[in-house]
């Protein structure tokens, strides 16, 4: 394994890591968002918990006794509209995804639509020629002593320009990632619901 640990590096960092061709992501299909990095042996499909998306960490959904048909929610997918992101749930009101004005990436309440001020709520466009989740320069920080989960964060530039990177701790590891759409068969949500 060689994870990023030196801050340092965070200012020369690019998201110009190549992107797979196989594959073209359906613009009017639901998807995952999967890790991609090719030093790492981290790979999957990042789930959303607790407000954030992980590797190494099942999904925490939830659906109503009195719903018939739920969902299985053992599975993450996103539907992406004019740059915005949603969790791809039945819940009514939805459930957005945004960038936390401290660079967490995490999504909104069942039966809330709060987000908090400062957050970034567009520029999620996927493109349908390699997949990727543009705009964004996303790290995957270990969250656990083990290194085994690990919590999504966006790099971004604060009112002075300077680049932040808030997922790093100094104690823990950080590994730049770009996330792929992977297009989801069928028709079914991910879940009724993503809990906190
Ligand atoms: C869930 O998120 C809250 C708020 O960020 C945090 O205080 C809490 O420790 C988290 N719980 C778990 C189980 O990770
Ligand atoms: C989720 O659950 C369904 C129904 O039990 C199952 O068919 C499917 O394989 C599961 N998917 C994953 C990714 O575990």
């Amino acid at each position: 394994m060689r994870f990023t640990k030196a801050i340092a590096l965070l200012a020369t960092a690019s998201s110009t890591l190549a992107a797979p061709l196989q594959a073209r992501h359906d613009a009017t299909k639901a998807f995952t968002l999967d890790i991609s990095f090719s030093n790492s042996p981290l790979n999957g499909p990042i789930q959303a918990s607790n407000g954030s998306f992980y590797i190494g960490k099942p999904p925490s959904t939830s659906c109503p006794s009195d719903i018939p048909d739920c969902p299985p929610g053992n599975t993450t997918t996103f539907t992406s509209t004019s740059g915005l992101l949603h969790l791809n749930t039945e819940v009514p009101g939805g459930q957005q995804v945004y960038i936390s004005p401290e660079g967490l990436l995490t999504y909104t309440l069942p039966h809330s639509a709060a987000i908090p001020l400062g957050s970034q709520v567009t520029g999620f466009d996927i493109s349908p020629a390699n997949q990727m989740a543009k705009f964004f320069d996303f790290w995957l920080c270990s969250v656990d002593a083990e290194y085994k989960v690990w919590r999504i964060w966006a790099e971004y530039r604060d009112e002075e320009g300077a680049v932040k990177q808030n997922g790093y701790t100094g104690e823990n590891a950080c590994t730049m990632v770009s996330l792929l759409a992977g297009d989801v068969e069928g028709d079914d949500h991910g879940a009724w619901q993503y809990d906190s």
